[in-house]
């Protein structure tokens, strides 16, 4: 069978305690030991203390052994040490210094949400109430992590990593090749890896169920702290998720997203090379300026270096 998720990461942060806190505003659920869970996808996030902000580790989930196997081949083709059991596969990417767990895990079945009635152009499906949307009070919950996206100092060596080696699929690239999405699901992309000055994390993402529940959690955390507004709210080209980004307080986006392109027969999707604010965004708001080159990224550097 093959990879079916992007089970969890790891996120160290200098702040932790601000960190937590905000990503209980997000609406995940905080469980007291450093873990913080979904709806539908369990453990997600683990936080640690660490000097500076990074991803340490991503954990993807396998259906059966044979994916540990093969996996484990490919790797070690691009001379990758590999640690591994019957369950678990473990190695190291290079350039982030990243820790990448394969886990044998069974496939979360997320339940199905009726569709909500819409008004269309010649189509009425609600009369005589208010919009569901409108109607919402309760707290905005991410259903399941979708994907991180990461900066990386060497690209070209972190994306041969992922795809020769991980196995995940290119579903589009970013102002050339050396920028991709890939998917190890059916979402469009569950890791995506940009070139940068150095490597350091930019955005984790997370499944909310409509474009309602993206404004309502994006309208609640900016009304507590404004400086928190990242980027958004727009529509991707690559993925074609409705998006917005906000900010936590160790630098990093955390993005709520609905309606991802899902990608079920490879030979039905080409992959295309997105150029521009267009390919990046079919419609939103000006690209910020720190939006790709945040501010930290010197201190990054610096730290990186001791
Ligand atoms: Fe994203």
């Amino acid at each position: 069978m093959s990879l079916h998720r992007l089970a969890s990461f790891t996120y160290q942060v200098p702040n932790v305690a601000e960190t937590s806190a905000y990503y209980e505003d997000f609406g995940l659920t905080d469980n007291g030991d450093g873990s913080f869970s979904t709806v539908d996808g369990g453990r997600q996030l683990y936080l640690e203390q660490g000097p500076y902000r990074r991803i340490s580790g991503i954990e993807l989930g396998v259906d059966d052994p044979d994916d540990l196997d093969r996996v484990a081949a490919q790797l070690r083709a691009l001379h990758v040490v590999v640690h591994s059991d019957a369950q678990t596969l473990v190695a190291y990417e290079p350039i982030m210094k990243m820790k990448v767990q394969l886990t044998v895990e069974q496939r979360v079945a997320q339940p199905e949400i009726a569709p909500v009635a819409v008004n269309g152009t010649g189509r009425v499906e609600r009369v005589n109430e208010r919009a569901a949307g409108v109607q919402r009070t309760e707290r905005v919950r991410p259903r399941r992590l979708g994907h991180v996206a990461l900066i990386s100092g060497e690209s070209e060596s972190s994306l041969k990593f992922f795809t020769d080696g991980l196995g995940l699929k290119v579903s589009d690239y970013a102002e050339n090749k050396a920028n991709a999405f890939m998917r190890c699901s059916a979402d469009h992309h569950n890791v995506a890896i940009f070139g940068g000055p150095a490597s350091f994390p930019h955005h984790s993402s997370w499944q909310v169920e409509d474009i309602d529940e993206i404004g309502r959690g994006a309208e609640d955390l900016l009304t507590a702290k404004p400086e928190r507004q990242g980027w958004g709210f727009g529509r991707h080209y690559a993925g074609s998720n409705f998006f917005w980004y906000l900010r936590d307080p160790a630098g990093t986006f955390s993005e709520y997203y609905a309606d991802m392109d899902q990608i079920t027969d490879d030979d039905l999707w080409t992959p295309e090379v997105c150029e521009g604010k267009s390919g990046l965004c079919n419609w939103g708001p000006a690209l910020p300026a720190d939006f790709m080159a945040p501010a930290d990224v010197a201190e990054i550097i610096a730290a990186q270096s001791e």
